[in-house]
C-alpha cells in the first residue's frame, strides 16, 4: 500500500502518562511496517501539550510525523488560549487539521474561520488538512483562494460516520472523493469515520488515506491497522 496518508487523531484524549505508553509501544513496533521502503506516511495528531514530546519520540522513524489538531484563526498576538500557526511552525510542525466536525459543532467554527486558518497555515509552510462533510464541500472551497485550494489535503468526514462505528458506504466515499477533486483540484483526499482494521484496506483504495479516531487510541489496535495496510 504505497503513498497513503494514515492519521491517528487522538482528539482530546490521553494524559501525559498515556501518551508515553502509546509512544513507547509504537516506537518499538512501528519499524516492522514503517521500514525504509514504506511509502505510507503516518501522522500522529495529539493535543497541543504533547506535540513536541511525540515529535521527538518519532523523529527517528521513517515517514512518521506529527500533526496539530487545530490552529488559531489569528496570527501571533494578544489572543489568550490560542495557538498560532507561527508557533506551530516554530516547532517544525508540518501538518494541521482544520474544520473537524467536532470543532464546527462544539466550538462554533465556520467555513470562514476555517478559510482564515488555511491561509495562516500555508503562509507558514504548514499543510492544512481540511475536514468537510459532503454538504460543506462547495461552500468551504469557495471561501479558500484558488491558489490555496491546490495546496491543501481534504478529509471527507461524514458526521454520520464519525465516532459511530458505522463507516460510510464505499461507493458513496468514491463519489464524494471525486466531487472534492472537482472543487479543489488534484489534491490528496482522505476519508475519516469509523475506520478500523477490518475496513481500512477498502477505504484506502477509495481515497488517498484515512483519518482514524477511536481505533488509534489503543497502540495495539493502531499497529494492527498499519499491519493490515502493510500486507494488503
Ligand atoms: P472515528 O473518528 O474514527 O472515531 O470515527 C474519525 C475522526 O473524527 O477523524
Amino acid at each position: 500500500m504505497s503513498n497513503k496518508i494514515i492519521i491517528a487523531n487522538w482528539k482530546s484524549h490521553k494524559t501525559v502518562h498515556e501518551v508515553k505508553e502509546w509512544i513507547e509501544a509504537f516506537v518499538a513496533t512501528a519499524p516492522r511496517v514503517q521500514d525504509a521502503a514504506s511509502q505510507m506516511q503516518v501522522l500522529i495528531a495529539p493535543s497541543f501539550p504533547y506535540l513536541s514530546e511525540v515529535q521527538s519520540a518519532v523523529a527517528s522513524l521513517h515517514n512518521v510525523a506529527v500533526a496539530a489538531q487545530d490552529v488559531s484563526q489569528f496570527p501571533l498576538g494578544a489572543y489568550t488560549g490560542a495557538v498560532a500557526a507561527q508557533q506551530l511552525a516554530s516547532l517544525k510542525i508540518q501538518y494541521c487539521l482544520v474544520g473537524h466536525s467536532e470543532r464546527r459543532k462544539y466550538f462554533g467554527e465556520t467555513h470562514q474561520t476555517v478559510a482564515q486558518k488555511v491561509e495562516l497555515l500555508l503562509d507558514q509552510g504548514i499543510t492544512p488538512i481540511v475536514c468537510v462533510d459532503e454538504a460543506e464541500i462547495s461552500e468551504q472551497a469557495s471561501l479558500i483562494a484558488s491558489d490555496q485550494r491546490k495546496r491543501v489535503i481534504v478529509a471527507y468526514e461524514p458526521v454520520s460516520a464519525v465516532g459511530t462505528g458505522i463507516g460510510q458506504d464505499l461507493a458513496q466515499v468514491k463519489l464524494v472523493v471525486a466531487s472534492i477533486r472537482t472543487e479543489f483540484g488534484p489534491i490528496p483526499v482522505l476519508y475519516g469515520g469509523s475506520v478500523d482494521e477490518r475496513n481500512v484496506a477498502e477505504y484506502v483504495l477509495a481515497s488517498d488515506g484515512v483519518l482514524v479516531g477511536g481505533d488509534s487510541l489503543d497502540e495495539h489496535d493502531f499497529m494492527q491497522l498499519l499491519e493490515t495496510l502493510h500486507s494488503s
